[in-house]
């Protein structure tokens, strides 16, 4: 999500007759477009923060400005100079970005520049991102923007905003202005994608994301689509019976479980049981029969118990996910659990049961990528692999990434590759 608000900067900023530059040294204005989600997540930025400072002496003029979570969550405090060691010059909430051009003149004429309003309606609707993913053959549309489930750890409610769709027509014609321009998979974000809603679609017929989804997919038939994220209460067996439909759409779902334990799913606010997201399992299993699932999960919830963490791990062998990511518990100010639950699982044991959750998985991931050796698979070309330059590197349908040998393809080719080994992070393969 930041990746894809990062473009829509880059795109009021060069509406406005900025350029980008290649590295932080050549430029005069430097944003840091900021996550707030973890408590490592802020301080490397404070930390990049402090380590730019050094630039300010060879161009005294320069601008730093904080974007996105951070400035919403700290405020103006990111501004008191004393306290922090360091100066910022601008503070910009994430539905602030269209004020970038005022918040300059601000800046440039040596105030500090601060917008931190959020919005019930802002979704950029009319602003075409600049494109910065490698190789022109992926890219990202923002659907929706905010969320309103206040799951009780989740500082994003309260960075974010308000909930609300984006009009789908936007939607559809930058899906086909990224067709025209050679892209081969488009992979649509929101925190909530399946409460997608648009009520005043032209002849009033409501766009809920399942048709949203159907739409796109019947753009090209060169096209694979992807979406990120669900939330499990929502997921539809109607969305499932699209993403059947459609070779176009990717088979792989990411579902954040969270915890395998109903209590702490409670205590979570997340508002399903484990039975109830394990019945949404069987439906993707029953619908999109040989469907990728991954996950998010977080250890050492408040209160968690060595019997709820097994309830995870138990979980977790139940659903064989191909992938996860995997966290420590961050306790997150102004959440509700912060305000009302005890953080009181020691730091250690958090260390420990996320190490037992990461061994789990990887061994998980190597399982799911042993069943797919033998087998052939069309594999959408990325670019060179990152080990060697005599290798490609690409993703399945499912998501695995897939290395082979170059036999001169460019990125954004179509080829079908046979499995023919793998580790737990990467399917090796011949064309
Ligand atoms: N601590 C740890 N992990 C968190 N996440 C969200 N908030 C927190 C927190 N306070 C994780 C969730 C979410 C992912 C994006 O980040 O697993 O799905
Ligand atoms: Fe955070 Fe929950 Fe919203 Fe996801 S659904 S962004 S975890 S509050």
């Amino acid at each position: 999500m930041n990746f894809s608000d990062s473009e829509i900067v880059a795109s009021v900023m060069t509406e406005n007759n900025y350029e980008t530059a290649l590295s932080a040294q050549d430029s005069d204005v430097i944003f840091l477009n900021t996550c707030s989600i973890r408590d490592n997540a802020e301080q490397r930025v404070l930390n990049r923060l402090k380590q730019l400072q050094v630039l300010r002496k060879k161009n005294p003029a320069l601008i730093i400005g904080v974007l996105g979570c951070m400035a919403e969550r700290l405020k103006t405090s990111l501004l008191e100079e004393q306290r922090l060691g360091m100066r910022i010059d601008m503070v910009v909430g994430p539905d602030a970005y269209r004020d970038l051009p005022q918040l300059m003149v601000d800046a440039e004429s040596g105030q500090k520049a601060v917008n931190i309003i959020l919005s019930s309606e802002e979704t950029y609707a009319d602003i075409t991102p600049v494109r910065y993913a490698a190789g022109g053959v992926s890219a990202f549309i923002s659907i929706m923007r905010g969320c309103e489930n206040f799951c009780s750890y989740c500082v994003v409610p309260h960075t974010r905003g308000k909930e609300r769709s984006r009009n789908p027509d936007s939607i559809v014609n930058e899906a086909r202005q990224l067709i025209d321009d050679g892209y081969k998979e488009i992979t649509l974000l929101g925190q909530n994608v399946n409460s997608y809603a648009w009520k005043e679609a032209s002849g009033n017929i409501p766009v809920d994301f399942p048709s949203l989804m159907e739409n796109i997919a019947s753009l090209s038939s060169q096209l694979r689509i992807r979406f990120a994220t669900s939330h499990p209460k929502d997921m539809s067996d109607e969305l499932l019976y699209v993403i059947s439909r459609h070779p176009t759409i990717c088979k792989s779902i990411h579902l954040p479980v969270q915890s395998g334990s109903s209590s702490v799913l409670k205590r979570m606010n997340r508002k399903y049981t484990r039975e109830d997201y394990l019945q949404r399992i069987e439906a993707i299993r029953k619908i999109v029969p040989g469907c990728a699932i991954s996950t998010d999960i977080i250890t050492g919830f408040c209160g968690e118990t060595d019997q709820e963490f097994h309830e995870t791990l138990s979980l977790m062998e139940r659903v064989g996910y191909d992938f996860a990511y995997m966290f420590k518990y961050s306790e997150r100010p102004g959440t509700i659990a912060a305000k009302k639950l005890k953080d009181d699982v020691p730091e250690a044991v958090k260390t420990i049961r996320l190490e037992e959750v990461i061994n789990l998985q990887q061994q998980l991931s190597l399982r799911s990528n042993q069943a797919e050796v033998g087998s052939l698979q069309e594999v959408l070309v990325e670019g060179p692999s990152k080990r060697s330059s005599a290798y490609v590197s690409g993703r399945t349908s499912r998501n695995k990434v897939v290395v082979f040998p170059d036999n001169h393809y460019k990125a954004g080719d179509y080829v079908m590759v046979k499995i023919t080994g793998c580790t737990s992070a990467t399917l090796k393969g011949e064309s």
